[in-house]
């Protein structure tokens, strides 16, 4: 049996450890996140997230290998998210990985957080099969790729400004919304009334597969009166995550025929969002195309990701990355 992989995530304010090994699957994955932590400060505070990142990060790896009833010395490799993100909050994964596995005389395995996250469904039951369109929808990013196979990724769109997941943070912060903001919006827009505000579906009348997410919250703010009461807010909410939900769906369709593919694989945080998990599911009905959503924990960032990502790498014929390098902006 081939010894397993242990994943490390630090790139923002998840700080995650996680076993992986292919004949057994996920052994363990813990993590613990920083929301409290940011919250007074309506964000994420980077020095914050890497000093919390140092004190939790230890203790992680060692839950996760009891979890898991592996021992270090069984371990084959040390996976961590060499980015991109916080590059302060990188730096703590990357070197607390480095310094395991040269003691363990294991193979250093750098993994891109984005393409962790675009692997994210293989851990579930059934993974899904090469080829398929990934949309990868994160607080930084707003992908649409083409997966042939692992590592041959085509990029065919993305945001040319505000990621959706920062669009959702950035507009629930005028709506007077608490840090997190995407899941706080959601759960707003839930008794929001429909058609109360219309907001534009930005760049769907045009071809490409290009997003532009900036001027919806723009839009929000025109549209927000100074004295709006708690019903007006959740309308707006309702507009905005309709208008944001229904340029993906249309994209996402586009592409799909752009690339000739049958199969759909969603993933990042906002990949969680209830309304556009129910959209994608019609249209993927509608259209006869196989959709493919991790589970909702492995939406957002988690070391299960990283720990499979690793593995691929190790296993999966690639070459395993070796020198120790963490970058806070890094092409797919
Ligand atoms: O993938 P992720 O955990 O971290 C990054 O790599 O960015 O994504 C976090 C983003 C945040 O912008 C958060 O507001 C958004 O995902 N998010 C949501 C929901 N849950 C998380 N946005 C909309 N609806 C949700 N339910
Ligand atoms: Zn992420």
């Amino acid at each position: 049996m081939a010894a397993p992989i242990l994943g490390i995530e630090t790139s923002c304010d998840e700080t995650a450890a996680a076993i992986y090994c292919g004949e057994r699957g996920l052994l363990a994955h813990v993590l613990h996140s920083q929301v409290r932590l940011h919250a007074e400060y309506g964000g994420v505070v980077p020095e914050l997230a890497s000093r919390d990142h140092v004190s939790r990060i230890n203790g992680l790896i060692r839950a996760a290998l009891g979890e898991a009833g592996v021992s270090p010395a069984d371990l084959g490799g040390v996976a961590y998210t060499a980015g991109p993100g916080l590059i302060g909050a990188l730096m703590v994964g990357a070197s607390v990985a480095a310094g395991l596995a040269s003691a363990l005389g294991v193979p250093l395995i750098p993994v891109h957080h984005m393409e962790a996250h675009l692997l994210a469904p293989m851990l579930e039951d059934p993974p899904p099969r090469f080829p398929f369109l990934a949309l990868l929808v994160s607080g930084g990013h707003t992908m649409l790729v083409d997966v042939r196979g692992y590592g041959v990724y085509a990029l065919l769109g993305e945001s040319l400004d505000d990621a959706v997941g920062e669009a959702f943070d950035k507009t629930a912060k005028l709506l007077g919304l608490p840090y997190p903001g995407g899941p706080e919006l959601a759960k707003l827009a839930e008794s929001g009334r429909d058609g109360v505000f219309r907001f534009p579906r930005p760049m769907t009348d045009r071809p490409g597969l290009e997003f532009s997410f900036s001027g919806l919250k723009t839009a929000v703010l025109t549209a927000l009166p100074p004295d709006a009461d708690a019903q007006t807010r959740a309308d707006l909410a309702r507009a905005f995550e309709e208008a944001v939900t229904d340029t993906l769906v249309i994209k996402v369709e586009r592409a799909l025929q752009a690339a000739k593919l049958d199969r759909l694989v969603v993933a990042g945080g906002v990949g969680a969002n209830r309304r556009l998990r129910a959209k994608l599911a019609e249209r993927a009905r509608h259209l006869g195309v196989a959709l493919h959503f991790p589970r909702q924990a492995f939406c957002t960032d988690n070391a299960a990701m990283v720990a499979y990502a690793g593995w691929v790498r190790r296993h999966g014929g690639q070459a395993a990355g070796g020198a120790l390098f963490t970058t806070p902006r890094w092409p797919l």
